[in-house]
């Protein structure tokens, strides 16, 4: 099979329609949304969730985030707590994903929720909610990449990587946000913090008026199953926190910041030369494939700052760094 590519923006109404007709067949149809783009499936239909795993090659079956139109839309789907119901009011349409109990019998199959009695709901911005609008069910969507290799920020990164596997890829040019959605799950009082992603935690913790309780990264028991240790990698090895360049690294810096030796590096790369966070956020996972292109061995990696968007970046640049086992 080979990917047929259709841009949204010159072909808006071709690309609903044959989204919709991809995924009433049961196939899985690569969409941009704000955050990353996903390998989306009908998650009421078994057959077509599965075949986002083979699409994928990811070993083992973890829950999928359950992406809906609107907030009407989810409650069908989950049920919403006061507090959730808040979040969800403020950041939705977004990079926000809430973990819910799920509603019995709701129609999502126990595939897409690894067979919890929870669901992952998010509703994106743009594009794909317009296409579950049209769609009217829920779509399962992990990232649209290889497991284990870098999120895709643009439909070419989907084409390189799963162009041959797929039927049909939803051009909307390069993702916003550039990281994953956040993942918070209430749980009475408390919010936990499942995954840092493209909302700060400290915005959340502004409309929830409280803290979110984080856990240590790398989560050391997998709580949001999809974070396995070693995730986001690149073909080169990753050194992060990177004072100077070594010969035959490329470097990936930030805030215009200098780093010694920058000279024999292979190729440089700014985050965010202004030191802008979400700048850095929208630019990680593109930066990390084009220093893979470059060719080198090994990608430097000067220290980003914690706080904000940060908190994500971070996160993903441990697992990129971590040790692989594939
Ligand atoms: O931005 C995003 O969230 C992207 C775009 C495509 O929307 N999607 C994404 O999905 O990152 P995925 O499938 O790669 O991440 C799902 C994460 C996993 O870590 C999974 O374990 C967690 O969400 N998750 C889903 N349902 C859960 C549940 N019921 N309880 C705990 N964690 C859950
Ligand atoms: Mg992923």
């Amino acid at each position: 099979m080979t990917a047929r590519i259709i841009d949204i923006s010159r072909e808006p109404e071709q690309a609903l329609a044959e989204a919709s007709a991809r995924l009433a067949e049961g196939l899985p149809v690569a969409i941009p949304t704000e955050t990353v783009y996903g390998l989306a499936a009908d998650a009421t239909n078994p057959a077509a969730i599965t075949r986002i795993y083979e699409t994928k090659g990811r070993p083992r079956f973890n829950p999928l985030i359950c992406h809906m139109a609107d907030l009407a839309m989810a409650e069908r789907y989950a049920l919403f707590d006061p507090l959730s119901r808040r979040l969800a009011e403020s950041f939705w349409p977004g990079p926000l994903t809430l973990v819910l109990p799920l509603k019995v019998g709701c129609g999502i199959h126990a595939l897409a929720t690894a067979g919890l009695d929870s669901v992952g709901v998010r509703v994106p911005k743009g594009f794909a909610g317009e296409l579950i609008r049209r769609f009217d069910r829920p779509l399962a969507a992990p990232s649209a990449n290889t497991s284990g290799r870098i999120s895709p920020t643009s439909a070419e990164h989907v084409a390189e990587d799963l162009g041959d596997k797929l039927a049909l890829i939803l051009d909307g040019g390069q993702a916003d946000v550039g990281v994953e959605s956040t993942i918070v799950k209430v749980e009475g009082e408390r919010i936990r913090l499942l995954r840092p992603g493209g909302i700060a935690a400290e915005d959340i913790e502004r409309v929830a008026e409280r803290a979110i309780e984080r856990q240590a990264s790398p989560a050391p028991t997998i709580e949001a199953p999809g974070m396995l240790a070693s995730h986001y990698a690149p073909n080169a090895s990753v050194r992060l926190n990177a004072t100077a360049v070594r010969p035959g690294e490329v470097l990936i810096r930030f805030g215009g910041l200098p780093v010694s030796g920058a000279d024999v590096a292979s190729a440089v790369f700014d985050l965010s030369a202004s030191g802008d966070l979400a700048e850095a956020a929208s630019n990680l996972f593109d930066m990390l494939h084009a220093a893979d292109a470059v060719g080198a061995g090994r990608i430097a990696i000067a220290a980003i700052p914690d706080q904000g968007l940060g908190e994500a970046i971070n996160d993903r640049l441990i697992r990129a760094a971590a040790p692989r086992d594939h």
